[in-house]
């Protein structure tokens, strides 16, 4: 059987992220089941401006589109800055507001922060506003982060438990998702 694929963003672009640590685990847990992409082209995409929305987008932005459309499932992992979601991260899915590449598409969302409250309620509005299919069971706060994501690894049970949920969970959406049709994009 096909390997379904998902695209992983992490809403930091900090070298070292442990939100970006986070992904690279998920992606190592699962390579033999799932086919993760981290995409790494959030610092680089544009500034949003809905004058080049549409047809005429600039052609990275084109390919995050793309990226997100041919995948099964999305995967976000953010934390965040200033009681709301990073610049970064706002930027690149605010390009994709105009779309439908995240209509009915599985989304999970992780927000991995020192308190992350704020961005994990924004997160889910923004997501399930763009009417992503998104239920409860594939949302996830870590609190602390810094301190349960240390040296490259998860260093607290709970929350690799938690994050294995929450990707079972996705695998779940996913399965019950009509396939993706590359033909279409
Ligand atoms: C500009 C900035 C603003 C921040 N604001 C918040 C905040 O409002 N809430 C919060 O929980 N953490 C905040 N933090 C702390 C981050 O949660 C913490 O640095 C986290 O480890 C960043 O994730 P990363 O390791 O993936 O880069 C902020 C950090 C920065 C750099």
């Amino acid at each position: 059987m096909m390997k379904k694929k998902i695209l992983a963003i992490s809403g930091s672009t900090r070298k070292q992220s442990s939100n970006e640590v986070i992904l690279n685990i998920i992606a190592d847990w699962y390579a033999d089941t799932l086919d993760i992409e981290i995409y790494d082209g959030i610092g680089k995409l544009p500034h949003f401006n809905p004058d080049q929305a549409g047809e005429h987008c600039p052609d990275v932005v084109k390919q995050f589109q793309d990226k997100i459309q041919n995948s099964d499932g999305v995967l976000i992992c953010t934390p965040e800055y200033v009681f709301s979601l990073p610049g970064s991260l706002k930027n690149a899915i605010e390009w994709n507001v105009a779309t439908t590449v995240f209509s009915g598409k599985p989304v999970a969302t992780i927000v991995a922060s020192a308190s992350g409250e704020k961005a994990f309620e924004a997160l889910n509005l923004i997501m399930t506003t763009l009417e992503s299919n998104l239920p409860d069971s594939c949302r996830l706060l870590i609190r602390g982060a810094r301190g349960k994501v240390k040296d490259g690894q998860i260093a607290d049970k709970d929350t690799e438990d938690q994050i294995k949920a929450l990707m079972d969970s996705l695998a779940d959406v996913m399965e019950a998702n009509e396939p993706v049709s590359v033909e279409k994009v």
